[in-house]
């Protein structure tokens, strides 16, 4: 771990009041553990807007009824198959299953990765987290 700086940091009052409340609703048990997170979201943030190398949760919803779906789904993955490390497929009930796909790579094509598989017909709903490669935080 490297070396800790303590800092003081000035603060309105009402504005100090309204952080407190919010970060006991998050169950932080000290400023500095939720001050610390911002800073790494926003820093994360800014390596996702840079197209730097990060990780991200691809979800996706659908109904595997439809026709030409899965395989459609299937050859967008090869295409991308340099980025992803893992997809996992639960089936949810009879027909909808859920695939979850973790990715690593440029944040640019990880974005298009989600986007493609997002519009392919047949996908009710997908989403993508984006995170850090946990290097550089
Ligand atoms: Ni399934």
């Amino acid at each position: 771990m490297s070396k800790l700086t303590r800092f003081g940091v000035s603060l309105d009052n009402n504005l100090l009041a309204k952080f407190d409340s919010r970060i006991k609703s998050k169950n932080y048990t000290n400023r500095s553990e939720a001050i610390r997170d911002l800073i790494r979201e926003d820093l994360i943030k800014k390596d996702w807007q840079e197209g730097k190398e990060v990780a991200g949760a691809i979800t996706l919803i659908y109904d595997h009824h439809k026709r030409e779906l899965v395989n459609k789904l299937m050859g967008i993955q090869h295409d991308f198959g340099d980025m992803i490390i893992s997809a996992q497929h639960v089936h949810l009930d009879h027909s909808n299953c859920l695939e979850i796909i973790a990715v690593k790579g440029s944040s640019k094509k990880a974005q298009q990765l989600a986007d493609t598989l997002k519009s392919v017909k047949g996908v009710k709903h997908g989403t993508l987290s984006m995170t850090s490669t946990g290097k550089d935080i």
